[in-house]
């Protein structure tokens, strides 16, 4: 048998030896720390790195499953999709504000039932903008989350630049810009 040959059988067996091992530890470690699962995923095997992602719940999972695809799980994505990030909070600040929060098309027309998408809201506002928050900030609740989304926003952009109108009068945000270069009104 040729000399390549031998060797790479001999390190196939390391590997199959190797894969055997990994079998092992997955089966029998327990997770890191306790409260803080961690799931191996099954083509682990094949990875070099990252080969444990962290277990979400909740309203958590809520958010990944249905609002970070578009959104980013930091609440920060594309320039198309605006940002959550150190900025939502600020619409708590009126009525209006509290209001458009629920009813832009992508938090209205949500698949999730009311209750687990208030859940989704206040999750939001206190993991990606605590410190915009009002100090008074009510969270959501289901009945007016379930209110609220009956009529969906037709037209973003004027009922966004009347709300951001509204927290430059009430000395929310001190210009239009702390809530962000909206792309979509630069659109024709
Ligand atoms: C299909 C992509 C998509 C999904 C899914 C989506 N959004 Fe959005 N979201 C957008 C876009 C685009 C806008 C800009 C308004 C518009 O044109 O609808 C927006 C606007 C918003 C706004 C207003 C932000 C601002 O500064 O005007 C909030 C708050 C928001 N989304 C939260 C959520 C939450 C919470 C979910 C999940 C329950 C969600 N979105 C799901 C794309 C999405």
């Amino acid at each position: 048998m040729p000399r390549s040959s031998v060797s790479r059988s001999n390190s196939r067996r390391g590997l199959q030896r190797a894969a055997a091992g990994i079998g092992a530890a997955l089966l029998f470690s327990a997770p890191a720390a306790a409260g803080e699962a961690r799931v191996v995923p099954p083509d682990a095997v094949a990875r070099t790195e990252g080969t444990s992602v962290i277990s979400i719940r909740d309203a958590a999972q809520d958010f990944a499953r249905n609002c970070a695809g578009c959104h980013g799980h930091t609440g920060v994505s594309v320039p198309q999709v605006p940002a959550l990030k150190d900025r939502v909070g600020y619409f708590l600040h009126t009525p209006e504000g509290r209001r458009f929060v629920v009813q832009v098309p992508g938090v209205a027309m949500n698949v999730l039932d009311d209750a687990r998408l208030a859940a989704v809201l206040n999750w939001m506002l206190r993991t990606y903008s605590a410190a915009q928050l009002p100090p008074d900030f009510r969270p959501y609740t289901a009945d007016e989350v379930g209110a609220l989304r009956r009529t969906p926003l037709s037209q973003v952009i004027p009922a966004r630049a009347a709300v951001v109108d509204g927290l430059l009068k009430a000395s929310v945000i001190e210009r239009e810009s702390d809530l962000g270069f909206y792309a979509f009104s630069q659109l024709p």
